[in-house]
C-alpha cells in the first residue's frame, strides 16, 4: 500500500467458545490488535475493529458431551463469559459478534454459494475416517494420531498442534477415535474441496515474490514453507450435525468446515457493526485504500495466510490482507497452557484476585510479548513490572507531580520563566516520542512501543531527580515554577501516550488532569508547544498502581500448584488388576479396625517407623515404612485399617506382626485406608 490507507480493518482471532480466555490469548492477539487499533483511531484513522465468538467446531461439540448439555448451551455459557473478559480489559472492538447470528450463518452461506455456483470447488466422492461404534464421521477433533510431518503422536485430524502443518485427517499415521479410542475405518462420503493447489502460483507470486517480507519472519517463513512443499485441494465441508449447514442441494447432513465459516465471520461482523452504525460495511471489505490486518496466534497462520486469502481471491471482490501479525504462543511458569490441564491465568478469575488491576496484566503481557519467540509469564516476573515499573517509575513520577502542584500551588500550573538548556532539551526529547512510539506500534513491536512509553516516565523521573524541586522551592521560586511546570507537561503527554497500552491509566492521569476528552491529542505531544496551560487547575486524582505483595502473589502460584496435583490425580493411570481370586481367597483376608497407641523411628533406617496398634484384638508390634511421609507424633491417635493375620517377619531385627494398609497420594506421600469409621471400635472387621 503506497499511500496512506484511508482506513483499517483490523481482525482479532475469533475465540473458540468452548471455554473462558487466559492470557495467553490476551497476550498472543488481543492486547497487541488492541493497543493497533486504539493508536489508529488516536490518528484519527476510521477503524472497524472486529471479532466474535467462534461457536462452530468440534471442540464445542466435545464439550458439551462431556458436560452432557447441548452445544448451543456452551457457546451460550462461554459468549457471555468471554465476551465480558474482553470488555473488562478494555479491549475495546467495534463489534464482538458470534458465529451462531443469523447475520453469520446467511454471509457464510452465501460466500459458499457464490463459488459453488462459480464453480470454484471440486465435489469428490471419497474415503474419510468412520467411527463404526459412534455411527460418526471423524474430522478434525475428532480424530488423534501421528503428524505424518513431525511425527507429534497427539495430532488433530484437520492440524498438528506440534509443528502447525494443516493436514487431511487421512494423512494422520495410526488415527485414532476421539469419540471411542477405535481405529477408524474408511467409509466414502462426498464433499466439496477448495482446489488449493490452483492456488499455488497465485500464492507464491503475493507472498514470496510480492511484497510479504515486511510479515513477521515466522509468519513469511511458514508460508514460503508450506507453499515451497506444495497445496493440496482441501475439503471445506464436513459430514457433522453441528454447523452451518452446506446450502446446496444434496448436502444434507453436512454442515460447512469451522475454518471455512470462521474467517468470514470477521466479514459477518463487519457487516453487523455497519448496519448498527448506518454505516456501508464494503469498503472495509473491497477497497483496496483499506488496511486489512489479522490479529492471530501462530497456530492460526496457514488458515490466514493461505485458505482464507485463496477464498476471498476466489471470490474475487475482496481485498486481502495486508499483513497478518501473527505471534507465537505465551507459557506459564515454564509449561505450556493448557485448558485441560486448568494450567492458565484466566481472566475472569485475575479480576477477582486483582481487581480493578487490568493494566498491570495488559502492561506485564506486552513487556513480556511472545513477538519473535515463545515466551514464558511469571508471577514474579508480573510483580516485578508492577512493583519495579509501574509503581516506581510511572507511578512514582505522576504521584510527584500531582503532589507537589497541590503542595505548591493549589493545584494550579504555574507560570514557567526562562527555560534553561536542560529544560529545552527535555521538552525536545518529549516532542520525540510520539514518532517514535508511532514507529514501533506501525512495525507491530509493541513491546518496543511500551518500553519507549516508560522512557517518557524516566525522563520524567530524572528531570525531577535532577531538578530537585523540593530543594529549590526553598531558594528560588521562579526556577521551581518552570521545573514543575516541566513536569506537569510530561505528565501529559503520558496521560496521551499511555492510552493504547494502558487505557485505565490514561483515563485516571487525564481525570487527575482535568484533561477533558478531545482536549488533547496524539501529535499535539509533538506539535504543541504547551500541554498544559498556565493557570489551569487539576485534581487530586487517585494512586495510579499499587504494591503488589508477596503474599498475593504466592497465592497465584499455590492455586498453579493445586492445578499441578489436580493434574497428577487425574492422570495417574490404575495399575492393571491382578489375577482373579475365589472368594474364599478374600475370607482369608483378616482385617481389623485398630488404633496407633505408639510410634518411634526405627533408628538407622529412613524409611521405618515402628508402632504399638491396638487391633482390638491385642496390643502389638507392626514395623511399617512410611517415615518419609509421617513423623512419628502426628499418627498417634490415628485410627487405622490393619491386616492381622499375616505372617510376622523381622524387619531390621524388629519381629513386625501385620500390615497397615496405605496407598499413595499424586505426590508420592503415602495416605492410610481409613475408611470412615467414626465411632467404630477397634477390631471392628473389615469385610
Ligand atoms: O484457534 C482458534 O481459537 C480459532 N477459533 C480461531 C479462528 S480465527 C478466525 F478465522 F475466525
Ligand atoms: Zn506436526
Amino acid at each position: 500500500m503506497s499511500q496512506d490507507p484511508k482506513r483499517y480493518t483490523i481482525t482479532a482471532a475469533l475465540p473458540y467458545t468452548n471455554g473462558p480466555v487466559h492470557i495467553g490469548h490476551l497476550a498472543g492477539v488481543y492486547v497487541p490488535a488492541d493497543i493497533y487499533a486504539r493508536f489508529q483511531r488516536l490518528q484519527g484513522k476510521d477503524v472497524a475493529f472486529v471479532c466474535g465468538s467462534d461457536e462452530h467446531g468440534v471442540p464445542i461439540t466435545i464439550k458439551a458431551k462431556k458436560e452432557g448439555i447441548t452445544p448451543q448451551q456452551v457457546v451460550d455459557k462461554y459468549h457471555a463469559i468471554i465476551k465480558k473478559s474482553f470488555e473488562d480489559f478494555g479491549i475495546t472492538f467495534d463489534n464482538y459478534s458470534r458465529t451462531s447470528a443469523k447475520v453469520h450463518h446467511d454471509t457464510a452461506s452465501d460466500f459458499f454459494k457464490k463459488l459453488y455456483n462459480d464453480g470454484k470447488f471440486i465435489e469428490e466422492v471419497t474415503e474419510q475416517l468412520y467411527d463404526a461404534e459412534a455411527n460418526q464421521f471423524l474430522a478434525d477433533r475428532f480424530i488423534v494420531g501421528t503428524c505424518p510431518k513431525c511425527g507429534f503422536e497427539e495430532s488433530y485430524g484437520d492440524q498438528c498442534e506440534n509443528c502447525g502443518t494443516s493436514h487431511n485427517a487421512t494423512d494422520l499415521i495410526n488415527p485414532k477415535s476421539a469419540i471411542s479410542g477405535n481405529t477408524p475405518e474408511l467409509k466414502e462420503t462426498k464433499h466439496w474441496f477448495l482446489p488449493l493447489d490452483q492456488y499455488e502460483s497465485w500464492l507464491k507470486e503475493w507472498i514470496v515474490k510480492g511484497h510479504k517480507k515486511d510479515w513477521k519472519t515466522n509468519v513469511y517463513g511458514q508460508c514460503k514453507s508450506w507453499i515451497d512443499d506444495g497445496l493440496r485441494p482441501r475439503a471445506v465441508t464436513r459430514d457433522l450435525d453441528w454447523g452451518i449447514p452446506v446450502p446446496i442441494d444434496g448436502a444434507e447432513g453436512k454442515v460447512l468446515y469451522v475454518w471455512f465459516d470462521a474467517p468470514i465471520g470477521y466479514i459477518s461482523a463487519t457487516k453487523e457493526w455497519a448496519e448498527r452504525e448506518g454505516k456501508d460495511w464494503e469498503p472495509y471489505w473491497k477497497n483496496e485504500d483499506t488496511k486489512l490486518l489479522h490479529f492471530i496466534g501462530k497456530d492460526n497462520i496457514v488458515f490466514h495466510c493461505i485458505i482464507f486469502p485463496s477464498m476471498l481471491k476466489a471470490d474475487g471482490s475482496y481485498i486481502l490482507p495486508n499483513n497478518v501479525p501473527a505471534n507465537e504462543f505465551l507459557n506459564l511458569e515454564g509449561n505450556k497452557i493448557s485448558t485441560s490441564k486448568n494450567w492458565a491465568v484466566w481472566l475472569h478469575e485475575y479480576l477477582d484476585d486483582f481487581p480493578n488491576q487490568q493494566d498491570v496484566l495488559r502492561y506485564a503481557l506486552t513487556a513480556n510479548a511472545p513477538e519473535t519467540k515463545d515466551n514464558d509469564f511469571t508471577w514474579a516476573d508480573f510483580q516485578a513490572r508492577n512493583n519495579n515499573e509501574l509503581v516506581a517509575i510511572f507511578g512514582n513520577f505522576i504521584n510527584r507531580v500531582v503532589v507537589l502542584t497541590h503542595k505548591y500551588y493549589d493545584g494550579v500550573v504555574p507560570e514557567a520563566s526562562e527555560f534553561s538548556e536542560i529544560d529545552t532539551q527535555t521538552l525536545n526529547e518529549l516532542q520525540a516520542y510520539p514518532a517514535v512510539i508511532s514507529s514501533s506500534i506501525e512495525r507491530y513491536r509493541f513491546r518496543e512501543a511500551q518500553a519507549e512509553l516508560m522512557n517518557v516516565a524516566r525522563l520524567g523521573n530524572k528531570y525531577l531527580a535532577d531538578e530537585e524541586p523540593w530543594k529549590t522551592i526553598k531558594t528560588d521560586e521562579a526556577r521551581t515554577k518552570t521545573v514543575m511546570y516541566v513536569a506537569l507537561q510530561i505528565a501529559s503527554a503520558l496521560a496521551v501516550l499511555s492510552e493504547p497500552f494502558l487505557p485505565f491509566t490514561s483515563e485516571k492521569l487525564k481525570k487527575a488532569l482535568q484533561i477533558t476528552k478531545g482536549s488533547l491529542e496524539w501529535n499535539d505531544v509533538s506539535t504543541k508547544k504547551e500541554l498544559l496551560a498556565s493557570g489551569h487547575t487539576i485534581a487530586k486524582g487517585e494512586l495510579l498502581f499499587s504494591k503488589i505483595e508477596d503474599e498475593q502473589i504466592q497465592k497465584q502460584l499455590d492455586k498453579l500448584e493445586q492445578s499441578k496435583q489436580d493434574n497428577a490425580m487425574a492422570n495417574k493411570k490404575a495399575e492393571p488388576q491382578k489375577d482373579t481370586i475365589q472368594f474364599d481367597d478374600f475370607t482369608k483376608l483378616d482385617m481389623r479396625v485398630g488404633t496407633i497407641i505408639e510410634a518411634e523411628k526405627m533408628p538407622k533406617a529412613k524409611k521405618l517407623l515402628v508402632l504399638k496398634v491396638d487391633t482390638g484384638i491385642d496390643v502389638r508390634t507392626i514395623v511399617s515404612g512410611i517415615a518419609e511421609s509421617f513423623t512419628a507424633e502426628e499418627i498417634i491417635g490415628k485410627q487405622v485399617t490393619v491386616l492381622v493375620n499375616l505372617a510376622p517377619r523381622a524387619l531390621r531385627g524388629v519381629e513386625s506382626e501385620g500390615m497397615i494398609l496405605m496407598t499413595e497420594a499424586p505426590d508420592g506421600k503415602l495416605v492410610f485406608v481409613n475408611p470412615d469409621t467414626d465411632g467404630v471400635t477397634n477390631g471392628a472387621t473389615i469385610n
